[in-house]
């Protein structure tokens, strides 16, 4: 089986400060850095961490060898990545004390995926490999169609919600990944409980995966519901938890591991990833994931 990620690199600039700036406000920053980031590259990264050949497709911009280099360092198989000449897209994240973030991403390169490009990708993948997808580049929905059309499972984290995601043939989504507030904006229901079900209505043959943050995670399918609860930690930075989740999670998918294993091994990679700075840099090895 083969494992594609399709989707976003980004140029991560990342503000640590006592909290995230309000409305009308002016504020301090006391720590800035530029780290590799994109909810694509980073589910990448935690695959080629968990020790799996893993293909990045996307594109990557003219100012963006720090991507390369880290993918590279990663060992994340760029035979696929599009080289296009014009800015990478990057992302503005604010830091608190208590690790909890807020993100503001600009398209750049990410949002400039020809048609043509999808379809020379996808000719290279087969009938029972692994595609993992985010919306944070465009053409989503053909690439989903021609996933499913040749047979791909599906995996899809629907962040950020914007309309679009709506028109998505999202009846070929087999696995989605989402967290309560994708949750909420996709059933219209704000508890736990409630999102889960109508999830079921909504999506009867997909099974989902719902990150509710420090309290822990749920798998559901037509047949089961499982909880896994979140390792304590002392959080520092949770930027790049949920790709990390789900890289993890499709990583033990990969492996033959039961949905419960799989929860298990993503929520204790998560639990790493958010006791340190940065976004790609700060997902685990499998080794360190096996020894916590
Ligand atoms: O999920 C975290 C990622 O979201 C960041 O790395 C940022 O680039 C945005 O895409």
């Amino acid at each position: 089986m083969e494992i594609l990620v399709f989707g976003s690199l980004n140029i991560d600039h990342d503000y640590h400060m006592n909290h995230i700036c309000m409305p009308k406000e002016t504020t301090f920053a006391d720590e800035y850095t530029v780290v590799a980031g994109g909810k694509g590259l980073n589910a990448s990264i935690a695959l080629a961490r968990s020790s799996v050949h893993v293909y990045l497709a996307g594109n990557i911009g003219n100012d963006a060898a720090l991507l390369e280099k880290v993918l590279a360092e990663n060992g994340v198989d760029m035979t696929y990545l599009n080289h296009v000449d014009e800015p990478n897209g990057h992302a503005v994240i604010q830091i608190d004390e208590k690790g909890e973030n807020a993100i503001f991403i600009y398209g750049g390169s990410n949002q400039s995926i020809r048609e043509e490009y999808i379809d020379e990708v996808l000719s290279h993948f087969h009938k029972g490999d692994l595609i993992i997808l985010q919306n944070e580049i465009n053409n989503n929905a053909k690439v989903i169609e021609k996933a499913h059309e040749k047979g791909l499972t599906v995996m899809l984290n629907p962040s950020p919600v914007n309309d679009l995601l709506f028109t998505y043939p999202l009846d070929k989504v087999d696995y989605f990944f989402i967290n309560e507030v994708e949750g909420a904006a996709l059933t219209g229901k704000t508890e736990f409980k409630e999102i889960l079900a109508e999830f079921l209505v909504k999506y009867p043959k997909a099974r989902l995966i719902m990150t509710v943050g420090a309290e822990g995670a749920y798998y559901q399918d037509n047949q089961k519901q499982l909880f896994q609860p979140a390792f304590k930690v002392n959080a520092i930075d949770t930027v790049g938890a949920g790709d990390t989740f789900m890289g993890y999670f499709s990583y033990g998918l990969s492996q033959g591991y039961d949905e419960a294993e799989c929860l298990k091994l993503a929520a204790k990679a998560a639990s790493i990833t958010v006791t340190r700075k940065g976004a790609a840099d700060s997902i685990p090895t499998l080794k360190e994931v096996q020894e916590q």
